[in-house]
């Protein structure tokens, strides 16, 4: 705890003892125990507890603890030094979801809600049961405070399961590892770096099958120690800033990543094309490079809809600005791209050059509207590309206005979309490679108090407000147009405004195995638009990494080729023809799903549960002693709910792995081959669980060997996936019917969801919803449902062509609405195509 700040406040003095004693027993390790324990019964009334409508509050000489039910599922604790109650606001929480508080039922030391049980001690220690008893979470100490430090201890069993804190690096689950908050420029980061370029500060805990996440809103330097120090404990810490958490019960972890979004909100639904592939570098330069690449993705039918241009296309660096030498007629560029039907994304850094008196129109309106952050009462300046720089203020709102403003003219021009890079803030001065602490920051913010802060508070929500700055700036610009911002930096809620991606990872092996935990652990936290550099950035990947990283990140949510300078190139054709049809192949299936991964980004605009998914996510319970299932599959993710990709956990070697399924019914994707794995435990459901049940030992796991082009994909059974001609960019209209891959099975259903891809008109009813069902009959026919459709938008397909998956019966006839039909015999099973004329539909394979 030596980044804590001395003793400043009088509040704190007799919590400092007992902090003291908290802090020195802390190296200790102690086993840890099975089960966490509860605060013992109290009957008698606590002294100084007050019941509120909502909670309680409880003072005791130094401090008061409150807490809320924000619902019967969500609790707010707050602990202040006493009559001081610390300013309530927030970046992270969205006002109205701050504002919900539910009527509780008070207990003597305590109160309860239709969900949760929650008993406080004199000591200010917080225990929270479900209602059948089971502890979800019980303080192991007292708060420790030091000046206007602190530290929350838990209680931690050895079997406790930590997931989340946004893209650090390392394992999938967080056990046993500590984590510091603060935004870094990390360039070359490894697995063991920490931190690097995000503070989210959101986790999920799962023991004994139940989960809870718990949001530490706090935007100071914060510290997550989840039994490193101690095994029997995880903690959590700040050196200053306001002790105020949220839990958020599950039981189930879905139900926790849902909640968080309630809570912070949801990844917005993106343009559709920020779907598709994009190409980048840092730099494509002059302007007939770019042109070279757009046509060669192009001619070389590489599906694409986005090229990245990266610094060089400013004048000296400097954002706003374009060197007109190498970029001449900037708008006429990005008009020829457009018509190839290439979304252009430019990076506009948050530095403004500090330029007095030249004419730069960033810095002049800047400094004319004093929007830059002050150190010792003038412009704080500090080296970045472009040489001396400013910093916008954007915690101030007329700071974002303005800031908005600055992306006027690319907006004319018909730039698609901005990439906020740079915005930890980074600042080329060593060793801290940001501003200083007391750089100065004036809130002035709806929802919070105007007042002066130092950047040691602002530092980890740079990132976050410049990035809805950004996103602001283009609503205002474009009102009905969907923005896309990528950002390198933000914090807890930053998904509201900007999709992001993990920063300077480095071409090795070793880097594309990391994609999958960070993007899984990034979606866990409310990030669900996220990506890795596709080809490392660092490095120049050999033909195999480079052309194994774009079959995997088809499947990851943004699909971004993206290098350093000086690295050779990276795109998909280099390397010859044998690679690039392997490429090729994958980017191709990722545009064939594109109704189904748009499907998906919509139900997350809508729950937050994320595109891409660890098991544990959709199986929660597939292990005979809850253990996540990722554990045994550390290349296994979902792709949304019904593609589960096994990547080899050495991806580097062409051999033998062993793939976990959960247990069900699976379908090998590219064969229709059908997998029976219904013998294992997975689909129990925890609140109807028969304690004396014994569990089934689930199946061995099974052995692939793919070859150098081949990622093993499997889809559930009882899924309708829907999918569509290939195109070569999402602003082409497919030619031909909408396909839906039925994978026969139990609950057999799926969605799809259209609109036109770029516009809010979808809130005035512009959209199309349909829920597909499909059954086995016990004649052994299979039947696909197909219902009226909701909304009223008309799609781009006129027939549906329906696929049954692995449907091996003697299929000899299909029908439709009872009129017989074609029936064609595919590599995958049978199909029959049908017309769609808005009207509901059953389709019978006999
Ligand atoms: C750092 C970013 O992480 C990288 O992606 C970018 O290419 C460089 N800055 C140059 O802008």
């Amino acid at each position: 705890m030596s980044a804590l700040a001395p003793t400043k406040n009088l509040f704190y003095l007799a919590a400092c003892a007992l902090s003291l004693a908290i802090f020195n027993t802390s190296s200790i390790a102690q086993s840890a125990p099975a089960t966490l324990s509860s605060p013992k019964a109290v009957t008698e009334p606590l002294q100084g507890l007050a019941h509120t409508a909502s909670g309680i509050e409880l003072s005791n000489a130094a401090s008061t603890l409150m807490i809320d039910a924000m619902r019967p599922d969500v609790l707010r604790v707050r602990i202040y030094p006493k009559g001081h109650p610390a300013e309530d606001a927030s970046w992270a929480v969205l006002p109205e979801a701050r504002k919900a508080r539910v009527s509780v039922t008070s207990e003597a030391a305590g109160f309860s809600t239709s969900a949760l049980r929650i008993a406080v001690d004199a000591n200010l220690g917080v225990s929270v049961s479900d209602l059948a008893g089971n502890v979800l979470q019980s303080d192991a100490a007292p708060v420790g405070w030091d000046g206007t430090g602190f530290k929350v201890s838990k209680q931690k069993t050895g079997d406790d399961h930590f997931f989340g804190l946004g893209d650090k690096p390392g394992p999938l689950d967080r056990a046993g590892q500590s984590f510091v908050m603060w935004n870094s420029d990390t360039f070359g980061w490894q697995e063991s770096t920490d931190p690097i370029y995000k503070s989210i500060p959101f986790f999920l805990e799962m023991h004994g099958g139940r989960t809870i996440g718990i949001l530490f809103d706090n935007t100071f330097r914060t510290y997550f120690d989840f039994g490193h120090e101690r095994a029997d404990r995880y903690t959590f810490s700040a050196p200053d800033g306001p002790l105020d958490y949220y839990l958020l019960y599950g039981p189930e972890p879905k139900r926790v990543v849902e909640t968080y979004a309630w809570l912070t909100g949801p990844t917005p639904l993106p343009p559709l094309w920020a779907l598709g592939f994009q190409q980048s570098r840092y730099t494509y330069i002059p302007r007939t490079r770019v042109e070279e690449i757009a046509s060669r993705l192009r001619a070389d039918k590489i599906p694409s809809d986005a090229i990245y241009l990266d610094i060089d296309y400013q004048n000296h660096n400097r954002p706003f600005t374009i060197d007109s030498a190498s970029f001449p007629d900037f708008p006429g560029l990005i008009h020829e791209l457009a018509a190839e039907h290439f979304h252009t994304v430019l990076i506009t850094d948050p530095h403004i050059a500090y330029l007095p008196n030249q004419g730069y129109m960033a810095y002049d309106t800047g400094k004319a509207g004093d929007h830059f952050v002050k150190h010792n009462g003038q412009d704080y300046v500090g080296p970045v590309w472009p040489g001396p720089s400013v910093f916008p203020d954007f915690t101030r709102k007329q700071t974002r206005e303005w800031w908005g403003t600055l992306y006027k003219d690319f907006v004319d021009d018909g730039v698609a979309g901005f990439w906020n890079d740079m915005n930890e803030p980074a600042v080329f001065v060593y060793p801290s490679k940001t501003m200083p602490d007391d750089v100065q920051h004036r809130i002035e913010d709806p929802g919070f108090a105007p007042r002066t802060a130092t950047h040691l508070e602002i530092h980890n929500v740079y990132g976050l407000e410049n990035s809805r700055g950004t996103r602001d700036g283009l609503l205002a610009l474009q009102p009905n147009v969907r923005p896309f911002v990528l950002t390198r930096a933000t914090y807890a809620g930053g998904q509201r405004y900007a999709a992001t991606w993990t920063g300077d990872n480095s071409s090795t092996w070793n880097h594309l195995r990391q994609t999958t935990p960070q993007i899984l652990n990034l979606g866990l936290s409310g990030f669900s638009m996220s990506g890795a550099d596709v080809g490392g950035f660092a490095g120049s990947p050999p033909p195999d990494l480079l052309t194994r990283w774009l079959m995997l990140a088809a499947f990851q949510p943004i699909d971004r080729d993206h290098a350093a300078k000086g690295t050779r190139d990276h795109e998909p054709w280099v390397d010859g023809p044998v690679q690039e049809d392997i490429r090729r192949r994958y980017i191709e299936e990722r545009y064939r799903l594109m109704p189904y991964l748009y499907t998906t980004a919509e139900e997350t605009s809508r729950d937050g549960v994320p595109i891409l998914r660890p098991l544990f996510l959709e199986f929660p319970h597939a292990t005979s002693d809850d253990h996540p299932l990722d554990q045994d599959a550390p290349g296994e993710f979902f792709f949304g709910s019904s593609i589960l990709v096994a990547d080899s956990p050495s991806p580097e070697e062409v051999a033998p792995y062993t793939v976990s399924l959960p247990s069900g019914l699976w379908y090998n994707y590219w064969t229709g081959e059908k997998l029976d794995r219904r013998a294992s435990i997975g689909t129990r459901d925890l609140e109807i669980r028969d304690p004396t049940a014994t569990a089934t030992p689930a199946l061995p796991p099974i052995t692939v060997q793919p070859g150098p082009g081949d990622l093993p994909l499997y889809v559930r059974g009882g899924s309708i996936i829907p999918m569509q001609p290939l195109v070569q960019s999402t602003d082409e209209k497919p030619s031909g019917p909408l396909t839906l891959r039925v994978f026969p099975g139990d609950n057999c259903h799926g969605d799809l969801y259209q609109d036109d891809g770029m516009s809010f008109d979808y809130r005035k009813g512009a959209y199309l919803r349909l829920h597909f069902t499909c059954s086995v009959g016990a004649d052994g026919s299979l039947s696909v449902d197909i219902p009226k459709r909701e909304g009223n938008f008309t799609p781009w397909w006129t027939a549906f062509r329906i696929e049954a998956v692995g449907w091996t019966s003697s299929a000899t006839q299909v029908s439709i609405d009872g009129h017989s039909a074609a029936l064609e015999h595919t590599k995958l099973g049978w199909a029959a195509t049908v017309s769609d004329t808005g009207k509901p539909l059953v389709v019978v394979f006999h």
